[in-house]
This record gives structure tokens, sequence and C-alpha cells, in this order.
């Protein structure tokens, strides 16, 4: 079989922008320390609304035994619950996300918050708001015809316009 020189430089460029790429992203992972989530915690999808955590009412910001803020949210299509929520500027925050059906992404425009929300898995993040403001929280992750509308509204506030045990 003859290849053409020509047509053997292009096959050996084309694998080493391969691997090149490849070794971009590793580097990158490596220096930026970007890691999977360490959180694997499992959860039916199906009996959300069974479940102790993630029951509509139960859903939102509240105070754990040892003072530290939970949110617990759940992403279904197409929106994210609850819709509209207050949160306190410069506190650590835990975020417990659910998703009901299918994959979701949740991106909080402008600040560092980010995470895949994959079906029977509850995804946990933990992030300080710096600024007060109105977030917007969108999917990145395509998941159906109304991708696009899957939003919601995080609104970070002064700490003393928080009033916790009241449903947000
Ligand atoms: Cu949910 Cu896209």
């Amino acid at each position: 079989m003859h290849v053409d020189g020509t047509e053997k430089k292009w096959v050996i460029l084309s694998v080493a922008m391969a691997f090149a790429m490849v070794g971009i992203l590793t580097a990158y992972a490596i220096n930026h320390n970007i890691v999977p989530p360490s959180n694997v915690e499992t959860i039916d999808s199906v009996s959300l609304h069974l479940s102790a955590e993630f029951a509509e009412d139960k859903l939102g910001l509240r105070q754990t035994e040892d003072g530290s803020l939970v949110v617990t949210m759940v992403a279904a299509r197409y929106g994210f619950y609850p819709q509209d929520m207050k949160v306190p500027v410069g506190t650590p925050i835990t975020f417990r996300i659910a998703s009901a059906d299918v994959l979701h992404g949740v991106h909080t425009a402008g600040t560092n918050m980010n995470t895949m929300v994959v079906p029977g898995y509850v995804s946990e993040i933990t992030t300080t708001f710096p600024k007060t403001g109105k977030f917007p929280m969108f999917c990145n992750e395509y998941c159906g015809l109304g991708h696009d509308y899957m939003w919601s509204r995080l609104w970070v506030v002064p700490k003393d316009e928080i009033k916790l045990g009241d449903t947000l």
C-alpha cells in the first residue's frame, strides 16, 4: 500500500495535535486543582418528594445543628426549586442539589458556583458569595426542549436580611 508523503505528514500532525490537546488539558487541570466532585452520595430521584431532605417543604436555606448554612435544592425540568432564594453575603453556604429527572447543571453567573446535577446523586458544593446582588442560576447541561428556559434567581443579601428558620 502506498501512502503519499504529504498524507503521512498530515496523519502524524493530526495525531500529535490530539496528544498535545490532551496534554494541555491535563496540565491545566493539575495546575488549577480541578477535580471531579468528591461527594458521592446516592439518592432515589423518583421519590425525592418523599425523602426527608428533598421534600417540597424542606427546600431552601436552613441552619444545621453545628450552625452552618445549607441550601437544599431540586433541579427538575424546567427549573430549580426554590425558584427565588435569598442567601447571606460573605458566609460559607453548602448547596445540596438533587435532580428529580434527568441530567442538569447549575451555573450561577458571576460567581464560582457551577456543578453538574446527576440523577441518582446529591451534588454538594460549598461556596461564599463575596458581594450582594441578584444572580441568575442557569442550567448548563442540555436537558430537553425547555433547557433554555431553565433558570432561577439567587439573591445575595446582607446578613441581617436573612431570618433563619423561615421559609425564604
Ligand atoms: Cu436542565 Cu438544561
